[in-house]
């Protein structure tokens, strides 16, 4: 096998160790909301494992190498008269960062979307504006810039802008 092969798949309880590993990081947490804390507990861990292998369609899923979990890519179906949209929830471990791996997850988890959710017309990310990786990635796997908001992110002592990215269907 392709020892560069990045695949999706759903996430295992086997993967606690190294989601715990990877995801105790700052300069991970420092990009995301605060609903992925840093330092990382081994029971966000347990928690996050609980609520990921229940979906027998799961809209989370593991990032791997060769079956290796290095990090994790979701689609949040939004509500209400948002229900055609979902937003893009993403993290690479960072020893595997500038390999084009986040690239290839966004592309394959929106493929995903659109194929087993017909309802899905439009896949959304909100990086901070100071986040250049996320954005290039996001350009490289075509999404499109829709919007700058300025300023609405407060996040660690810092104001940030929000960015809006998005893919639509066919
Ligand atoms: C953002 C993140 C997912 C990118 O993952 P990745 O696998 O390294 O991304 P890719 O390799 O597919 O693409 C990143 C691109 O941005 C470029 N890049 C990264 N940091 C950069 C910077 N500070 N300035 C300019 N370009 C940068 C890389 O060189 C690469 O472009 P290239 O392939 O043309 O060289 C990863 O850094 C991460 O998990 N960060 C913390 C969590 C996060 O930010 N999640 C997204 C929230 S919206």
């Amino acid at each position: 096998m392709d020892q560069n092969t990045i695949t999706l798949r759903p996430w295992r309880e086997t993967d606690l160790e190294n989601l715990l590993k990877y995801a105790n990081n700052a300069n991970i947490a420092t990009n995301l909301t605060n609903g992925f804390p840093h330092p990382y507990p081994r029971e966000k861990g347990e928690e996050m494992i609980a609520k990921v292998t229940k979906a027998d369609q799961p809209n989370i899923l593991a990032i791997t190498i060769n079956d290796e979990f290095i990090g994790s890519i979701g689609l949040h179906f939004q509500q209400d008269i948002f229900f055609r949209n979902a937003e893009l929830g993403y993290w690479v471990a960072e020893p595997f960062w500038g390999r084009g791996i986040a690239t290839s997850a966004i592309k394959q988890i929106t493929a995903y979307g659109f194929e087993h959710w017909p309802h899905l017309d439009r896949v959304f990310a909100r990086p901070f504006g100071s986040n250049i990786g996320s954005q290039r990635a996001l350009e490289k796997a075509g999404f499109l810039l829709e919007a700058r908001l300025k300023g609405t992110i407060y996040k660690n002592d810092r104001v940030e802008d929000e960015l809006i990215y998005a893919a639509r269907r066919g």
